[in-house]
């Protein structure tokens, strides 16, 4: 995804476009642009290729003046990532930035060819400013020329325009993508989220699918996708700004690990009573009494949170569940049996694919729950229930605390429904609450290993192949942590269940291919330990994460180990995504990649 903002203040834009594009760099970075108004009228844009220090640098010798602006963090989707190619896009006399895909762009751009009108880029974005300009050149006014504009495009966009001529106005369109209006004192902004906006105001409206909005110093007319003037909400939305800094970590990562201790237990104390053992999590009615089937859909590590929340729902509640990758789950037409509650996990809740399939799922399941880190979110607001992971702002690329703040919240819902559908009396209802009570100390005990799992790492690092094992519920988390390695370190790196290994991933296994085991002591380690002597027999070099009871039962042959303090069964899945995290941290370090941004990727994907 791509961040977007734009000012219409009382003090030179381009510092300020500057800070917003900062807060926003982790939306995506490979490029970025700004425009502004000048006094007189003008109507500039300067743009650069890479990190936004580029752009800070570039405006340092080329700078831009005037009081109103728009600016852009780009994650590219059609185009390399070119200066050409960077938003703004200017055609004459308006400039646009963009976040999401115009999927017809190619049809408008053939429509503006017989016009006469040339392309200069390999974007779809251009088509918004110079068919915008085309209706311009017909005499149509700013916002006719846009209206007449978002009529033709199809696909998902947020987007702002500037006009030369104009430092008093911006229109801003909001269709498949996050939007938000920020309301100062005789100053407004526009942004792709209250965190870009969050140090000119707290003031915020979020605009609504399908509305657009006319923007001037005096306030903002918002339409909805009929063009009928609409009335949107003026809520406060507070970000501490602490949330959005380092504070003395060298990454936002490395921060966002450290805090898991803090906000797991955030997450108990928001719907665990401390008198009873209730818990308080408002379902909104849901009765997992009249409940047949869960669906759990999302994307990426949020959709390995639901590969373990099934193991939960069908273990404690049996209540059967599916589980599918959100982009593979509309097209596969599944079948909704009465009783069906769709759910939805995303840190962001703007994510495409996952939001697409909510959208699906809408009119074919009894009802549609999320799990989400950001509550006014398109995917919480589409839902019937939401359900805050209170895991703070994540703003690393990686999800580390989201992750593990998912798996807490669907403990507890799991928890929720095995005592509604009857499987848990009192007494074991107790003893697991009084486990997940735990879990603040044990990932703070687990976070104490920091320094083995750097060394360890250091090794690691010199591979370009890892494996990773586990079974049962540490099957998703042989996933996640083949994925965190690979998506901050570059290394490639598969998950398997451990007795798929001699099912053909036992052909990669030789000395250059490390084999991470995640294992605690549990009724499968017996297992476990074949699976691992298979791999130390050919030569293999096993990585196991385990208490100490395995490892000692593991025996010598062990090339390294990393050693997890005892813990309750269920707490294991959450418990063991910390050394998967520190792992992948530390090898990234040892590579020398962009731990917080890593190429090509961006925090919340919001292009299917
Ligand atoms: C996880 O480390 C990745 N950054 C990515 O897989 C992420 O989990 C996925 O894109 C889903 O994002 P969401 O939770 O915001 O929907």
């Amino acid at each position: 995804m791509c961040g977007i903002v734009g000012v219409l203040g009382n003090h030179e834009a381009a510092p300020i476009l500057i800070e917003a594009l900062k807060r926003m760099e982790y939306r995506g970075y490979d490029s970025a642009g700004i425009a502004t108004i000048s006094s007189n009228g003008t109507l500039e844009c300067r743009r650069t290729v890479g990190k936004l220090v580029n752009l800070s640098d570039h405006l340092v010798h080329a700078p831009l003046q005037g009081k109103a602006g728009i600016g852009h963090t780009r994650w590219a989707t059609h185009g390399a990532a070119t200066k050409n190619n960077a938003h703004p896009h200017q055609a004459k006399s308006v400039a646009v930035v963009h976040n999401g895909i115009i999927e017809n762009y190619r049809e408008l751009r053939a429509f503006l060819a017989n016009e006469g009108i040339a392309y200069q880029t390999d974007t779809d974005t251009e088509i918004v400013a110079l068919l915008t300009q085309h209706y311009l050149d017909q005499g149509q006014d700013p916002a006719q020329a846009v209206q007449t504009t978002l009529a033709q495009l199809e696909g998902a966009f947020a987007l702002c325009f500037l006009f030369m001529n104009q430092n008093d106005l911006i229109i801003a369109a909001r269709k498949g993508s996050p939007l938000a209006i920020g309301h100062g004192d005789g100053e407004m902004f526009v942004g792709s989220d209250a965190i870009a906006l969050a140090p000119m105001t707290d003031q915020i409206t979020y605009l609504e699918e399908g509305d657009h909005a006319v923007i001037t110093r005096a306030g903002a007319e918002i339409f909805d996708e009929n063009g009928q003037r609409a009335n949107r909400e003026i809520r406060q939305v507070h970000i501490d700004g602490a949330e959005i800094e380092k504070a003395g970590y060298k990454h936002f990562m490395a921060k966002e690990i450290a805090q898991q201790p803090v906000v797991i237990g955030d997450v108990l104390n928001a719907y665990m009573s401390a008198e009873d053992n209730a818990i308080t999590m408002d379902l909104k009615g849901i009765d997992f009494t009249k409940i047949e089937r869960l669906s759990l859909v999302a994307c990426g590590t949020a959709y390995l949170s639901c590969l373990v929340a099934k193991y939960w729902f069908e273990r404690y509640a049996r209540l059967p569940v599916d589980v599918d990758i959100a982009s593979e789950f509309r097209y596969r037409e599944a079948p909704f049996v009465p009783g069906t509650v769709a759910v939805f996990v995303s840190q962001s809740g703007e994510t495409a694919d996952t939001l697409a399939a909510l959208r699906y799922a809408k009119g074919k399941a009894d009802m549609i729950l999320s799990l989400v880190n950001v509550p006014e979110s398109s995917i919480a607001r589409e839902s019937d229930v939401a359900v805050p992971i209170h895991a703070g702002v994540e703003v690393s690329v990686a999800s580390t605390k989201a992750f593990t703040c998912q798996l807490t919240t669907f403990a507890l819902i799991a928890l929720r429904a095995a005592r509604e559908r009857g499987h848990l009396d009192d007494n074991k209802m107790e003893k697991y609450l009084n486990d997940l009570r735990k879990l603040p100390g044990l990932i703070s005990h687990a976070l104490s290993i920091n320094d083995e799992v750097e060394t360890v790492a250091r090794a690691l690092a010199e591979a370009n192949d890892v494996l990773f094992l586990g079974r049962g519920q540490m099957f998703p988390l042989a996933l996640e942590g083949a994925l965190k390695l690979k998506e901050i370190s570059y290394i490639h790196a598969e998950g398997y269940a451990s007795g798929e290994l001699k099912h053909g991933p036992i052909a990669l296994v030789d000395q250059a291919t490390p084999t991470v085991v995640m294992a605690p002591h549990d009724a499968l380690f017996d297992k476990t330990v074949s699976n691992m002597q298979e791999v130390m027999a050919r030569g293999g070099k096993v990585l196991l994460i385990a208490d100490s009871k395995a490892c000692k039962e593991a025996g010598e042959g062990v090339w390294k180990s990393l050693i997890m303090p005892e813990s309750p069964e269920m707490l294991q899945p959450i418990l063991y995504a910390i050394p998967a995290q520190l792992l992948a941290y530390h090898a990234a370090i040892a590579r020398g990649t962009d731990v917080d941004q890593p190429r090509n990727l961006a925090k919340s994907v919001t292009v299917e």
